[in-house]
């Protein structure tokens, strides 16, 4: 049986979603100063009297008295239990809900609390000692020097860890029980112990984290602290030391700036997601003040859905170098599945050697905004990208290009977008979006559209067999000419150069059906293409082509050969095909046969001619 949601997940959960997101979601809000109003949707009403407070977390309708928090909301708008608005808010903010005990849950809520206390003392001790510190001078500097304004380090609530080995630690770690919490809170290091001797020593010694740095405190979306970036003053490594992965702490999914962004009070239509601290830093002295970084990390599915909950429109910010670009597309193939309608996705490239900080600081407000709003849209970098180094005139270059976008393009959600991108395919390709959407459709395996091979046991007769794809193939007395490669390779490839000639088959092509040879399958379904979309065209089939083990030697083909003529050519292929065909039907015969004697004659033999 589930267990009780623990109190702590609530808590955490709570604390990472925002009541303003959850109920925009669903009724559109207002900004109206420090709160958000709307017309109640829970009674009728011509003006609004429904007011949400951001800083409480807390919704309140003057009007029918409806009131709560961001579970209470979700649970009478989509009328749904608690359970099941813990699950919707969890959902949305890429948690799973674990079940507990309840005695140790409230145990972790308030280790939590105790945690968050913890922080907040040491963001505290560092804005204090910035301002009070004898050493500050560096410090002060250093922020000068970078042009950052008072104002700013106000905002973003920057500070300084003086040098030395324990000022935090004796600041607010009297006891060992803070002494433990400031290493739970990854403020403090635990000294190893050089020799066993030391494990005889009562209380664990312990080392300030951060030292002689300046620090940004790393807030949630409710602005309590729950981790620090620490920068040195001058160019030794790391140059960042940020906070671990503690219990409030989670690298991967946190973005700052973003409690800051959202404090400014403005509502944004598009966020800047950047890769410093220092980028957010400068673009809000700047006025920019919807940029927000990833902490060192990749940008995750998480940062992404938690972005597009606040706004429609991402701008990335990378260095316009070769890792820039790498990371981009990285983000890119992150950032597909989520491309639903209405949302839009963009790249600004910096100048090499620049970044948000140095660029907007340089060129000011207004013209790096210009360059925002000329940002690469997602599906220009996207095909830039894929078409690198590829001639897309050639029908070779086409069936790569198709055979790379393909995969990436099935990402995206059904929607106009994902049409737009595979229009646009289309487009480059030169092509139709119909022949396109059937190079997209799952090619038929023995699982998908054909029907399985009936169960046949694994048999190889003398001739004309069924392993034709290892080159060494000699059609016996058909009367054909006498080709090295496999018959249904070569029938693969008049195909390609003239996929016409499927059109006008007498043949039936059910024996081809019972095939498990990698190259009759791939003529079934080729032939099938060509069938169903009389227009399909010899890039589409080559596309399709590739992603099965034949490929590569196909188009390898196509290549080396000179141009067959094409008169002849659908003789020959209705040749090779008859021959093919017959092959089949002999094989299945004498399968027929055998297993009729097998039966005849008992399990036994037919185990035994099984296992041959
Ligand atoms: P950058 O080196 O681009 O940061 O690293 P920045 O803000 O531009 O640095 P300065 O102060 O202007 O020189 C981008 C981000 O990568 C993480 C930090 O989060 C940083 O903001 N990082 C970088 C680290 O965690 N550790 C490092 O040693 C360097
Ligand atoms: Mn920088």
């Amino acid at each position: 049986m589930a267990g009780l949601i623990p109190q702590a997940f609530i808590d955490d959960l709570l604390s990472r979603s925002d009541i303003v997101d959850v109920i925009d979601k669903r009724v559109s809000l207002k900004k109206a100063g420090k709160n958000y109003t709307a017309c109640c949707p829970f009674h009728q009403e011509k003006t609004p009297s429904f007011s949400v407070q951001p800083e409480r977390q807390f919704y309140y309708c003057f009007g029918c008295g409806a009131g709560g928090n961001a579970i209470g909301f979700i649970m009478n708008f989509d009328q749904v239990e608690f359970p099941q608005a813990v699950e919707t808010l969890a959902r949305d903010n890429g948690m799973e809900v674990p079940r507990e005990e309840s005695a140790a849950a409230t145990r972790k809520q308030s280790e939590h609390a105790k945690v968050f206390e913890v922080l907040e003392r040491a963001n505290h001790f560092f804005q204090y000692q910035l301002r009070k510190h004898e050493k500050r001078e560096a410090a002060i500097d250093y922020l000068k020097a970078r042009g950052v304004s008072g104002e700013v380090a106000r905002d973003y609530a920057l500070g300084y860890a003086p040098p030395g080995w324990d000022n935090l630690l004796t600041a607010i770690g009297g006891d060992d029980a803070e002494r433990a919490l400031l290493l739970k809170a990854g403020l403090v290091i635990e000294k190893e112990r050089a020799t066993s001797d030391d494990m005889s020593e009562s209380a664990p010694r312990y080392y300030d984290r951060f030292r002689h740095r300046i620090m940004f405190p790393i807030r949630d979306s409710r602005g309590r602290t729950i981790a620090f970036g620490g920068r040195v003053l001058g160019d030794d490594k790391p140059k960042y030391l940020n906070s671990p992965e503690t219990p409030v702490f989670h690298k991967g999914s946190e973005l700052y700036g973003l409690y800051e962004c959202r404090k400014s009070g403005s509502k944004f239509r598009r966020m800047l997601l950047v890769e410093g601290y220092m980028d957010v830093i400068a673009l809000a002295q700047m006025g920019i003040q919807n940029a927000v970084a990833t902490l060192g990390t990749a940008t995750s599915t998480n940062h992404l859905t938690r972005l597009f909950r606040l706004v429609p429109e991402i701008v990335f910010c990378f260095d316009g170098d070769d890792a820039g670009r790498t990371a981009a597309w990285r983000a890119l193939e992150n950032v597909l599945p989520l491309m639903e309608d209405g949302r839009q996705v963009r790249f600004l490239f910096l100048p090499e050697g620049e970044d948000p900080d140095t660029l907007v600081r340089e060129i000011g407000e207004q013209h790096f905004l210009a360059r925002v709003e000329q940002a690469t849209p997602l599906e220009n970098f996207f095909f830039d990208k894929l078409s690198q180094g590829i001639d897309v005139k050639s029908i070779e270059g086409k069936a790569r290009l198709s055979n790379l976008a393909k995969p990436l393009i099935k990402h995206l959600p059904r929607g106009v977008y994902g049409q737009l991108m595979l229009d646009r395919l289309a487009q480059t390709l030169g092509v139709t979006s119909d022949s396109l959407q059937l190079l997209m459709a799952p090619k038929p395996g023995p699982s998908e559209e054909m029907p399985p091979p009936p169960p046949v046991p694994e048999y190889r007769p003398p001739v004309g067999n069924g392993t034709e794809l290892a080159n060494t193939y000699k059609p016996a007395k058909s009367g054909l000419a006498a080709y090295r490669k496999p018959a249904s390779l070569k029938a693969i490839e008049l195909l390609l150069r003239n996929p016409e000639i499927a059109l006008d088959l007498k043949q039936d092509l059910s024996p081809l059906e019972t095939a498990e040879d990698e190259g009759r399958k791939l003529l079934l379904s080729l032939i099938r293409l060509v069938q169903q979309a009389p227009d399909t065209e010899t890039f589409t089939l080559l596309g399709y082509c590739y992603g099965t083990s034949l490929g590569t030697q196909l188009t390898q083909l196509l290549k080396s050969e000179t141009i067959t003529p094409t008169e002849g050519l659908e003789q020959e292929f209705n040749q090779i095909l008859d021959n093919i065909l017959s092959d089949i039907v002999r094989t299945l015969e004498r399968l027929q046969l055998k297993s009729q004697l097998n039966s005849r004659f008992g399990a036994t033999n037919a185990n035994k001619e099984h296992n041959e």
